[in-house]
Order: C-alpha cells, then sequence, then structure tokens
C-alpha cells in the first residue's frame, strides 16, 4: 500500500479562489517554521509540510533545521528520489517571491584555518633556531 498522508484540510494547491497562483515572502516563511505549522522552501515554492513531518524517513529535526530558509540544497543534497519528489505537489502552497535566506556559508571556518596557518609558521620558525640551540649547547657541553 502506498503511504498516504493524513490530510483534514489540505492545502489550496496553489492557487487561491481565482485560479491564480499564491505568492509567498520570506516573512510569511519565517511565521510557520515550527512543528506546529511548517512551511518549506524548495526550488522557489513554498510547501506545507506539517502534516509530512512525523512521516518523513530523514525525521522532523532535518526538515525543522531548514526552516525559514531555502532548504533546496539540503534537499538535493540528501539526493531525494522521484518517489519523493511526488510528493511535493501535495503540499504545494505557491510560489516564493523575495529574497531568500540559505544554509550556505562562504568561509566556515576562517578563525579556525588562520589560526593553524599561524600554529604552522611558528613551528616552521623554530626548527632551525632548535638545531641551532642544540649544537651551540652541545659546542659549549664539549668546550
Ligand atoms: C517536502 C520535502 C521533503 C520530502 C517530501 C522528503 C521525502 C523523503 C523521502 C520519501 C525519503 C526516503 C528516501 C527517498 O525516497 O528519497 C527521505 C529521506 C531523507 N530525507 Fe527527506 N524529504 C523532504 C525534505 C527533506 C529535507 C529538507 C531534508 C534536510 C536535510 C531531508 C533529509 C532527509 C534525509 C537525511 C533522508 C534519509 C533518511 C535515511 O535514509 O536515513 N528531507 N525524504
Amino acid at each position: 500500500m502506498a503511504s498516504q498522508i493524513p490530510v483534514s484540510a489540505p492545502p489550496s494547491g496553489g492557487t487561491d479562489t481565482d485560479g491564480a497562483i499564491k505568492t509567498y515572502t520570506m516573512e510569511q516563511l519565517k511565521e510557520h517554521g515550527s512543528k506546529e505549522s511548517l512551511w518549506m522552501l524548495l526550488h522557489d515554492k513554498v510547501y506545507d509540510v506539517t502534516r509530512f513531518m512525523d512521516e518523513h524517513p530523514g525525521g522532523d529535526e532535518v526538515m525543522l533545521e531548514e526552516a525559514g530558509r531555502d532548504a533546496t540544497e539540503a534537499f538535493e543534497d540528501v539526493g531525494h528520489s522521484d518517489e519523493a519528489r511526488s510528493m511535493l505537489p501535495k503540499m504545494l502552497l505557491g510560489d516564493f517571491q523575495g529574497q531568500k535566506t540559505s544554509k550556505k556559508k562562504t568561509d566556515p571556518y576562517p578563525t579556525a584555518a588562520k589560526t593553524i596557518q599561524s600554529e604552522k609558521s611558528k613551528i616552521t620558525w623554530l626548527i632551525p633556531v632548535a638545531v641551532v640551540g642544540a649544537y651551540l649547547a652541545w659546542r659549549v657541553f664539549l668546550a
């Protein structure tokens, strides 16, 4: 049996009463960022995944982590199957409009990388000093 999502009040299917596609903003998306109501932004479309969260094979936590931002990258990184993608139209609310916030960070470890770099240059500088110091100590010891 194909798994069914219990839908007591299904989403509008992406259109309003006139049949026009609804659009949503980041502000609206952020208002629905909890377990009680979770909307998700995928490929410039907004989905209501509230009821699906409990059934998600990847768990609800990963979905909640994508609340209020563009979840496209996270969704694609997992390599979701065609079956997973076929579930999306049922949850579609409408199109997204406006500026997006994504998880992508340009420089995740800037400070750590710099610290490692400066530690490395310290070691490079210390080796010849230690060698010369050891040589001099040896000479003094022999004298
Ligand atoms: C409405 C959006 C989503 C739907 C319909 C969905 C659906 C599914 C389905 C059906 C699977 C089973 C494997 C497959 O068929 O590909 C799955 C697995 C998974 N999903 Fe999603 N997913 C959604 C969003 C997300 C997001 C935003 C994340 C965030 C990272 C995510 C993370 C995962 C992970 C990690 C698994 C693997 C679970 C495992 O095999 O242990 N999913 N999802």
